[in-house]
């Protein structure tokens, strides 16, 4: 079943249904003609037969010459005497009695319908009505009937009709139940094949949505969000890639160049070790970075784990200012905490790394003395330098953003990066404003 066609399962479910729809109004409606015309015809034979009854009671003359009309130029009567035998007749009717002994017998005793008979020594079926009736001091049995052939032709007439008309229309509507569905069904079998064709290299593709505003159309808008989310996804992860790629270069050349002016020709043992220091700073500096990298594509796996923990706000500032102490003393700054007991519950190690970023950041871009301060929502740092030139403050925790775009001087524009997501891996946030950079956290 699963494997038949959507529109050819509903075209046939629907046609079930019409076929059986069909069938029992056919049935009734046949019914409904058979008894009115049974009615009617009844009520025709008691009437004729009424008439009959106070013909035979008033008059001597018998049905033959009478002018009697019976109304109906193919209804025919009887009058039966005690024994059953022929008293009168109309017309043209044989000479046998139309009733059986038995029939006889019963409409002696009482009004008696045969619904179908036939006429003695024909085929033609026809209906009866005997009555007994009281007349010339004899007790007499008026039998009326009439032929069944308007009736049964009327009666097949419909059921042919019906037999092949309910069909023909169940034809029709099942077919126009196919053209529905199937006109229905259209689009989303578009939208299949253009699914099909979508690839990593055709990430702009979108699937045809048609124009109604139903379910299928909906479905279609739905789809194609989510293709749009995925392309921004995917486009994303690309220009990290290069960019990443980009940031590894540099300090790679770097390296080579150290090392090839090195074994350039013979160096002192002091030149040496010169080169030997500068490499592993290099090193450290591609150490760090690639250890930034992991972060923010564990970030993007959102598989980043924070473990919370109690810590006090003035001992964590301090540990960082303590980190600096030295770096900021040779630049000739100063870091300043502000700060009392209170308790976080944070990530120590990532929170420490956040805030060393921004310390850092504030050593290299910043002027003046260097504040920690927070309390148990926030932490900020802040220095005296100019701050963040107003343009550049919205793209600030962007990755690989800096706002002077030469690279190699600084970093390679991931510590913001890096502030913000561990912000929001505590369901906080960052912000900067002047040369404050406002970690919250939650
Ligand atoms: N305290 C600050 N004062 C002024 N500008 C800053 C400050 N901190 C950061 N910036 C600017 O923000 C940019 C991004 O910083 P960051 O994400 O840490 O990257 P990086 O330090 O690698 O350049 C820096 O390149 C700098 O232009
Ligand atoms: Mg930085």
């Amino acid at each position: 079943m699963t494997r038949v066609p959507i529109r050819l399962r509903l075209t046939a479910a629907f046609a079930l249904a019409m076929a059986v729809v069909f069938a029992v109004a056919g049935f009734f409606l046949y019914h409904r003609l058979a008894t009115s015309l049974d009615r009617t015809l009844a009520q025709g034979l008691h009437a004729r037969a009424a008439d009959i009854s106070l013909l035979v009671q008033q008059t001597e003359a018998g049905l033959r010459e009478s002018s009697f009309n019976p109304g109906n130029a193919s209804s025919f009567a009887q009058v039966l005497d005690t024994h059953g035998r022929i008293y009168d007749h109309t017309p043209g009717l044989g000479t046998r009695s139309l009733l059986t002994p038995a029939q006889f017998s019963a409409a002696r005793g009482g009004s008696l319908s045969v619904a179908r008979t036939h006429s003695a020594g024909s085929s033609e079926a026809i209906r009866l009505f005997a009555q007994p009736v009281h007349a010339q001091d004899k007790q007499l049995v008026v039998v009326v009937g009439t032929p069944l052939k308007t009736r049964d032709d009327a009666l097949a007439t419909l059921r042919t009709e019906l037999l092949v008309g309910a069909p023909l229309a169940l034809l029709l509507a099942s077919l126009l139940g196919y053209v529905v569905a199937a006109g229905a069904l259209r689009p989303v079998e578009r939208m299949r094949s253009r699914v099909t064709a979508i690839s990593a290299s055709r990430l702009g593709d979108r699937l045809p949505v048609p124009g109604s505003s139903d379910e299928i159309s909906r479905l279609g808008e739905t789809l194609n969000d989510m293709l749009a989310r995925i392309e921004t996804a995917i486009e994303r992860e690309r220009s990290f890639v290069a960019d990443a790629s980009h940031e590894l270069r540099t300090p790679l050349a770097h390296l080579k160049a150290e090392v090839e002016l090195a074994l350039e020709r013979p160096r002192s043992h002091r030149e040496l070790e010169l080169a030997l220091r500068s490499v592993a700073s290099e090193t450290d500096r591609l150490a760090q970075l690639a250890e930034d990298l992991l972060l923010l594509a564990r970030v993007d796996e959102g598989t980043l784990p924070i473990r919370r923990q109690d810590v006090r706000l003035d001992e964590l500032l301090n540990g960082i200012a303590r980190r600096f102490e030295r770096r900021a003393h040779e630049e000739g700054r100063a870091i300043e905490v502000v700060a009392n007991g209170a308790h976080l519950n944070v990530d120590r190690l990532r929170v420490e790394q956040a805030l060393g970023n921004l310390v850092e950041n504030a050593l290299r871009y910043g002027e003046g003395t260097i504040r920690l301060a927070g309390d148990p929502q926030t932490l900020r740092v802040s220095d005296e330098g100019p701050g963040f030139p107003p343009g550049f403050a919205p793209r600030a925790f962007e990755r690989f953003s800096r706002a002077d775009d030469s690279r190699g001087t600084g970093g390679a524009g991931l510590g913001l990066a890096i502030v913000a997501a561990v912000a929001e891996a505590h369901g906080g946030s960052a912000s900067v404003a002047g040369a404050v950079v406002t970690i919250r956290l939650r």
